[in-house]
């Protein structure tokens, strides 16, 4: 199953303009992907599984409905960390991880240098976040240490994509659902998606 899915929102549009706009000040810049990362959880998750639960409200008994399985969010580092809290704001129950990843300059391959992770990522809906899928191999790494610890369900989320980065997570993951707010041209020389919105994880945290 190879899943990709681009939203289309009017404001998904708009605040992708103001992150890509390159004069955009770091608080601005923080606050949208946060604002965007949050609204693609709220696409991905419609699908998630519910179960009853007998509660009482003030005035009778009634089935409410509650998720069946615990929810974790792991954030590859830096620039994913971006995301984290506004997607814990809509799933304040979410259990979070951390997995350190950043591209060799040259190489542009993944260099791994930290992670933890909840228990829970056996049993539960496992979101990787990550603002860019450039040449996709953060988030496959990623996927497949997950994998490895015994993560069956997991998705990704990010805010721009584009063809290489794509084709490699569905062909390492073709399991994966990859939810988008853009879906780039191209790569260029050095990596970078173009026209992309430059280095998230430097916009993000102020530093160069
Ligand atoms: C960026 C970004 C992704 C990765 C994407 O991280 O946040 O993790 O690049 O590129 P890829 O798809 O080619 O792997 P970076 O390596 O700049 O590390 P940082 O977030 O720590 O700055
Ligand atoms: N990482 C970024 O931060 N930006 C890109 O365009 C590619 C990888």
């Amino acid at each position: 199953m190879k899943k990709l899915v681009v939203l289309k929102h009017p404001l998904i549009d708009h605040k992708m303009s103001i992150i890509r706009d390159k004069n955009t000040p770091t608080k601005t810049f923080r606050e949208s992907v946060g604002e965007v990362g949050a609204l693609i959880t709220y696409e991905m998750t419609k699908d998630l599984e519910l179960v009853p639960k007998e509660i009482e409200t003030p005035l009778t008994k009634m089935t409410a409905y509650q998720l069946k399985k615990d929810v974790v969010i792991i954030p590859i580092l830096r620039a994913g960390l971006g995301m984290v809290e506004s997607i814990h704001n809509i799933i304040p129950s979410a259990k979070i991880g951390h997995i350190g990843v950043y591209r060799d300059e040259n190489t542009l391959e993944p260099i791994a240098y930290y992670a933890k992770f909840p228990n829970e990522i056996k049993s539960g809906v496992v979101i990787v976040v990550d603002p860019m899928l450039a040449t996709g191999g953060s988030a496959s790494y990623a996927i497949k240490v997950l994998k490895e610890k015994g993560a069956t369900d997991v998705r990704f989320v990010g805010l721009v994509g584009c063809p290489e980065g794509v084709n490699r997570l569905q062909h390492e993951h073709p399991d994966v659902p990859i939810y988008l707010a853009a879906m780039d041209e191209k790569l260029n020389e050095d990596g970078y998606i173009v026209p992309g919105l430059g280095d998230c994880g430097d916009r993000l945290f102020g530093t160069k």
